[in-house]
């Protein structure tokens, strides 16, 4: 007799409930294949409770925990791991007691010789590890990557975002992470500068090695600052005249001094008061993706930035993505043999039809 029952739905767990874990909380509720096991959680006040209590989303049944024991107690197949840093240890930990991890927080394309932790651990819990998102993660080099087959003889890669960071409520990130509102010394020589170049360089790298350009290894790292002219409000509050309102930073590989592959951010909070006046030009917010071949091929992505601020701090659509790119890529990576798994080694990541349009509704 044919077994017409549908396998059981994969048990997910969110690591942090941020803008990030929110989003992809609501990506797992509403995909077909994937079932909300619980949701670690970072401060002490959510352990206990339940996750759509947390979250504003009605009573879930999936209790928010607080340590790596009760994570593996609840058995997830996977874990969306979007901690506001990542801790290398924690991803080890997950991966060792057999739980795979889809996070926007690293491993998009990391260097192999660097992997000795990570691989030992996919190897003795049979699990798999993959690094997307949407910048870095998708826009910086699946989707460059996908463009440029329909051009030859390519001599630039360019991916690009415009954004207005008013919208992004997540302050320690804009804060700390992207290095708003300090000094521009302190800004230019965060350390932190280096956490979030990883990501955009590591794409840079896929897209070099995938096209086979004979580029430095060398990354390059280009970073400007403008400030405020005027206080600026901001998710972390007014930002005062001097200080860091608005960030342009590039990542470049290059052949022999020529960029070849480019990442740029353009984070501006707002178009007004900037010194110097940085704004995103007529075409306002987006992301654009170029190719430089024979034929140059541009395409400019709308849709990932919200109408406006104040709705861009209820749900930013940015985070949205970010949350459903990692989100949609689980039965991939369950399935996927153990190890570190980048958008290379993978099937086609695509989405799913709203229910009411879904085959067997
Ligand atoms: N690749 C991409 O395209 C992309 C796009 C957007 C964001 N990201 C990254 O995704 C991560 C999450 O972003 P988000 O927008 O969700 O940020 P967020 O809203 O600030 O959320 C951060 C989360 O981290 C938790 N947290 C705070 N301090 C922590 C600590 N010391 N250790 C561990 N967790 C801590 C918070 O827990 P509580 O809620 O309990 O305070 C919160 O759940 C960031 O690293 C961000 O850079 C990547």
């Amino acid at each position: 007799m044919t077994d017409t029952t549908s396998p059981a739905p994969l048990r997910v767990l969110q690591w942090a409930t941020g803008g990030v874990g929110r989003a992809a909380v609501e990506a797992i509720l509403s995909h077909p294949d994937l079932t909300l096991v619980g949701a670690w959680v970072h401060s002490p006040a959510k352990v206990g409770r339940d996750v759509g209590d947390v979250l504003d989303l009605g009573t879930l049944g999936a209790p928010c925990v607080g340590t790596l024991e009760e994570v593996c107690g609840l058995a997830p197949d996977a874990v969306v791991y979007a901690p506001l840093v990542p801790d290398e240890a924690q991803v080890v930990a997950l991966l060792r007691a057999g739980i795979d991890v889809v996070t926007p927080v690293g491993w998009i394309y990391p260097d192999p010789a660097r992997l000795g932790a990570i691989d030992a651990a996919c190897a003795e819990g049979g699990s798999t590890l993959h690094g997307t998102g949407i910048h870095p993660g998708g826009i910086t080099e699946r989707f460059p990557l996908m463009l440029s087959a329909v051009s030859a003889r390519v001599t630039h890669v360019r991916a690009e975002e415009f954004s207005d960071i008013r919208t992004y409520g997540a302050p320690d990130v804009v804060r700390h992470v992207m290095g708003f509102g300090a000094t521009p010394e302190e800004a230019l020589a965060s350390p932190m500068a280096a956490l979030l170049g990883a990501g955009f360089k590591a794409s840079v790298r896929m897209v070099v090695a995938e096209l086979g350009f004979d580029a430095d290894p060398r990354i390059e790292t280009l970073q400007e600052v403008a400030v405020a002219t005027a206080p600026i409000d901001s998710p972390i509050g007014p930002i005062e005249p001097g200080l860091v309102a608005a960030r342009r930073f590039h990542w470049r590989a290059l052949v022999d001094g020529e960029p070849v592959v480019t990442a740029t951010v353009n984070w501006l909070m707002g178009e007004e008061h900037l010194d110097p006046p940085w704004h995103f030009g007529p075409e306002g917010e987006r992301f654009e993706v170029e190719i430089t071949g024979d034929p140059d091929v541009v395409v400019t992505i709308r849709g990932l930035q919200p109408e406006s601020v104040a709705a861009g701090l209820v749900r930013n659509p940015g985070i949205v993505s970010t949350a459903n790119h990692c989100v949609n890529a689980i039965p991939a990576v369950v399935a996927a043999e153990p190890g570190v798994r980048t958008y290379l080694d993978l099937p086609m990541i695509a989405g799913h039809p709203a229910p009411h349009l879904a085959r067997g509704r």
